[in-house]
């Protein structure tokens, strides 16, 4: 058969999904748009904490839900990643930045902002809304406290209510490095209180993507932050969630997928979206004839354990987990599969051989001296600290696997 050309591939593995390839999530969706985004519509601010592991896909819901409040319910979205802020400041300036570049879907809006916010753009460019990183950055310390941000807020919303806006719809993404800093809880709980207090609240949608622990971290710095969030948990995708995934992916480009391979990129994926989009990434590359079969879903499979290792796992616990004295061990634990994060030391001895049998003292050492895992609270117990690491061993592991007797899928 004739190569196909290739146009866009429809994965995403370090981006939050596009909307068009966004699937499953419905209770979660659902949830935000009745409990968060109507009622602020509706005039009253509410404060929603996205928690789940890392690449589980928050950014994506958070992103989704912003997308459909914009559009159908009149919230103005704000998108702000605090990635680099260590600071107040800083957080007041991804937030000003983040209503600079509010509304780009609507030429109403944006002008509205633009004759607002003009000072904070620099010279127009042809990509959209060029920051004026400066102006910004001296301004933003105006904002860094909840008594200035508000009156902001309520500003845009004046601004912007004759184009339809209701309300503030703001998302602090990525909060891992300001997590740390005692200020920002305070100011968390001073923005939720504060507007909650005042004569005329703003309606406000506040979002934090996180995993959990920094949710924890937030309450060890300043524990009434636990009472201000409406928590919700994103967990690993269904069969059904993953299955729709992949077949909307490869529909989207005129691809098709058979039965097999579809068993065979759901089983590896095993629920994680970050996975299903690397497997499904070089599944799209493989093959050459628009029909996704079992030899391209394994290739796919095989690539992807290299490329999981090469970008997700520090090269000193690459070369251990390669190293040939323990891979027959490795193979035994990868066979628990992606989900468990555990193991107890017994079960897993159970399965070796003798010669595996001694060196597995010196293994488990070896893991935990690179952090690789960790004793867990029950007697023997580990646990993995590192998903990607988890699943680069369940990868590997499939290697070998295919090597003797082909892979198996559940
Ligand atoms: N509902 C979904 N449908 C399809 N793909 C998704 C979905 N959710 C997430 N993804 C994909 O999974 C990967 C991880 O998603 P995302 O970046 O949203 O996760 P995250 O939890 O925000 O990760 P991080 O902890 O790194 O911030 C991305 O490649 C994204 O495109
Ligand atoms: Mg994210």
């Amino acid at each position: 058969m004739a190569e196909i050309q290739k146009g866009k591939s429809p994965f995403y593995p370090g981006q939050p999904v596009p909307g068009e390839l966004f699937v499953g999530r419905a209770s979660q969706i659902e949830r935000i748009m009745t409990r968060g985004v109507g009622q602020v519509a509706a005039g009253k601010p509410v404060a929603i904490f996205i928690q789940g592991e890392y690449g589980i896909g928050k950014s994506s819901i958070a992103g989704f839900v912003q997308w459909m409040a914009e559009r159908e319910h009149g919230l103005l979205g704000l998108y702000a990643p605090l990635g680099g802020a260590a600071t107040l400041d800083d957080v007041a300036a991804a937030i000003l930045k983040a209503t600079v570049q509010a509304g780009a879907y609507n030429p109403n809006i944006s002008e509205k902002i633009r004759g607002f916010l003009g000072k904070y753009i620099g010279e127009q460019s042809f990509f959209g809304v060029r920051i004026h990183a400066e102006a910004l950055k001296k301004d933003a310390p105006t904002l860094a406290s909840p008594a200035d941000l508000l009156p902001f807020f309520r500003e845009t919303l004046g601004r912007t209510k004759d184009a339809g806006i209701k309300g503030i719809f703001l998302v602090l993404d990525e909060i891992n490095g300001i997590t740390a800093n005692a200020q920002f809880a305070h100011f968390i709980k001073g923005l939720v209180d504060t507007n909650a207090m005042s004569k005329e609240p703003v309606p406000l949608l506040l979002m934090l993507c996180g995993v959990e622990d920094r949710r924890y971290e937030m309450i060890q710095k300043h524990q009434p932050i636990d009472r201000i969030f409406d928590v919700l948990q994103i967990e690993a995708m269904s069969q059904a969630e993953m299955e729709e995934f992949f077949s909307k992916a490869f529909e989207s480009v005129q691809m098709k997928i058979d039965n097999e391979a579809m068993k065979f990129l759901t089983h590896y994926s095993a629920g994680f979206p970050k996975i299903m989009h690397l497997l499904g990434d070089a599944a799209y590359w493989i093959d050459k004839n628009g029909t996704v079969d079992t030899d391209d879903a394994q290739s796919a499979i095989l690539i992807s354990a290299e490329e999981v290792g090469k970008k997700y796992v520090d090269q000193q616990v690459f070369n251990a987990l390669r190293s040939a004295e323990y891979r027959s061990i490795l193979a035994k634990i990868a066979k628990m599969g992606p989900v468990n994060m555990n193991f107890i030391k017994n079960d897993v001895a159970k399965g070796l051989t003798e010669p595996e049998k001694k060196k597995f003292n010196n293994f488990l050492q070896k893991m935990k001296r690179l952090n690789v895992i960790r004793s867990g609270d029950i007697q023997g117990e580990y646990i993995f600290n590192i998903r990607m690491v988890r699943f680069y061993i369940w990868l590997q592991a499939s290697k070998l696997e295919s090597g003797k007797s082909g892979m198996e899928t559940a």
